[in-house]
């Protein structure tokens, strides 16, 4: 079964967390898109969804879907989003795809997380996957100094920039085993808009796509 497979399930499993008549929180990514194209082929009506790249709020309008700014909003039921690795707390290491930033603002504004991803992300520690960190640009050089003191090799990610305009770095070499600490410290750095470490808002479940069905963890 290929990896592209197994996202189509979890994709599909995902539609029994959405609650039919109220608003969603909508991540990024290509599972993500499968899930939005499943949801929109399931007939399952939400009231709109709240999402967290210009790439997703695209595909949501394209079938019809209402996409609301996070500033209208108090409250999600529910979150769904993938993860580039996510380990046995349901920490996750996230922004490979550069949504990072509004991943966490909207993951903020939800009552649960719903991870969804290919058996591929499950790790035991974070940190073989380069860890993404959004940063302001004149910040940049001494964020690879900061990350070098920790052990990490920093790299600016050749031609991207964020939805929010901003340049990111990717830290390699870091073995996390202690995710919120370090999601802490990160974040006290001068010019870290945001680190994709999501400790504070890991994931509540996760469904897990596996070539023997989709397995559910509860965190
Ligand atoms: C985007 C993300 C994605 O959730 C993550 O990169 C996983 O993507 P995919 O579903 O394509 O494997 O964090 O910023």
């Amino acid at each position: 079964m290929t990896q592209d497979e197994l996202k189509d399930r979890v994709a599909q499993a995902a539609l029994a967390q959405v609650v039919q008549g109220e608003l969603i929180g909508v991540g990024t990514g290509s599972t993500v898109d499968r899930f939005i194209d499943a949801l929109a082929a399931s007939g399952r009506r939400v009231a709109g969804a709240v999402s967290s790249s210009e790439r997703s709020s695209a595909r949501l309008r394209g079938h019809g879907i209402t996409v609301l700014e996070a500033g209208a909003v108090t409250r999600l039921p529910v979150y769904i989003d993938g993860a580039d690795e996510i380990d046995p707390q349901g920490c996750m290491i996230k922004g490979g795809g550069a949504a990072l930033t509004r991943e966490k603002i909207v993951a903020d504004l939800a009552e649960r997380f719903v991870c969804i991803a290919d058996q591929s992300k499950r790790v035991p520690v974070l940190g073989a996957f380069p860890l993404p960190v959004e940063v302001i640009e004149m910040a940049s050089a001494q964020l690879v100094r900061r990350f070098a003191a920790i052990g990490g090799q920093a790299v600016p990610r050749p031609g991207v920039r964020t939805d929010n305009g901003h340049p990111l770095l990717d830290v390699h070499g870091l073995r996390i085993t202690e995710p919120l600490a370090l999601e802490t410290e990160i974040n006290q750095w001068p010019g870290v808009v945001t680190v994709g470490l999501f400790a504070r808002q890991r994931a509540s479940l996760c469904l897990l796509g596996t070539p023997a069905g989709v397995q559910t963890l509860v965190f």
